[in-house]
């Protein structure tokens, strides 16, 4: 197994396809609102990217071993989707949460970055808690990376949180090293034990994306070939950022003028 190390141009590279793919979330933001469907959604992300950005969407007719080409150019997961939610003509409604995940290719570069979205005026207060501890989640997780550490140390503080929280982590799923390839090495798990798996070094990039379900970690994949539920039907939550080690820590490339801040606090103490 191999983890690439990237070159000063790489990195220049995936900053501007990583501020990219965030900029895609900023623009769709004002988008989500109850009425809406996740097809809607899905046009005025690929026309964004393709006309306004110059990019190609990377999820449309990607087709990883195993899978049949992904038809849509985002992911749209809502309330028990997890994740690789397909978009459809079906509305949002006030009271949903969803996750959109985007990805961007700009130069041969993949910039990928995901939010949760709580839809209307009108989200349970237990929904809202899954999303924002699931965001601190991420941040736990990126706080960990810096040279001397190890991957284990991502996964090990986010299931610490999460689990702490009362919820589970999805084990099926996981983030990834990425480039000029969409998935590369390594697979960057949400669970595991501190101290473990490779070592981080600067100039690695690669995503933590954090799932995290309200109830158990069980998943089930639907028949069209990419939706993963929840198989207790139980809400599950997602936050993804690109980041690149750095000689002193980490830095996160997925940002934009939109981005969330990082958390001050944290909600569980
Ligand atoms: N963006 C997802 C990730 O974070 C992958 C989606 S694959 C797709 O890795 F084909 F469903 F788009
Ligand atoms: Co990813
Ligand atoms: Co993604």
């Amino acid at each position: 197994m191999t983890i690439s190390i990237k070159t000063a141009h790489d990195i220049e590279k995936m900053r501007i396809a990583c501020r990219l793919g965030a900029e895609v979330l900023d623009f769709i933001t004002p988008y989500v609102k109850p009425g809406v469907t996740t097809d809607e959604l899905d046009r005025l992300c690929h026309d964004y990217m393709v006309n306004e950005q110059g990019c190609i969407p990377a999820p449309l007719n990607y087709a990883p071993p195993g899978y049949k080409p992904y038809p849509k150019s985002i992911c749209t997961s809502v309330n028990q989707v997890i994740c690789h939610g397909l978009p459809a003509d079906k509305a949002l409604k006030n009271g949903d949460i969803v996750n959109l995940d985007i990805t961007v290719i700009k130069d041969g570069y993949h910039g990928d970055t995901s939010r949760m979205f709580l839809v209307g005026d009108n989200v349970a207060s237990h929904a809202k808690r899954l999303c924002q501890v699931t965001f601190e989640c991420m941040w736990i997780g990126i706080d960990t990376v810096k040279p001397g550490g190890h991957f284990g140390d991502i996964g090990a503080a986010i299931q610490k949180y999460a689990e702490s929280a009362g919820y589970s982590v999805v084990r099926e799923f996981c983030g990834h090293g990425v480039g000029l390839r969409f998935h590369e090495e390594p697979q960057v798990l949400h669970y595991g034990k501190a101290g473990t798996g490779p070592a981080f070094i600067p100039g690695m990039i690669f995503t933590i994306e954090p799932m995290i379900n309200a109830g158990k970690r069980d998943i089930k994949s639907l028949s069209d070939g990419w939706t993963i539920v929840t198989k207790d039907r139980s809400l599950s939550a997602q936050w993804e950022h690109t980041v690149l080690v750095t000689e002193t820590g980490v830095e996160v490339l997925t940002v934009s003028a939109g981005s969330p801040p990082r958390p001050e606090t944290l909600l569980l103490g």
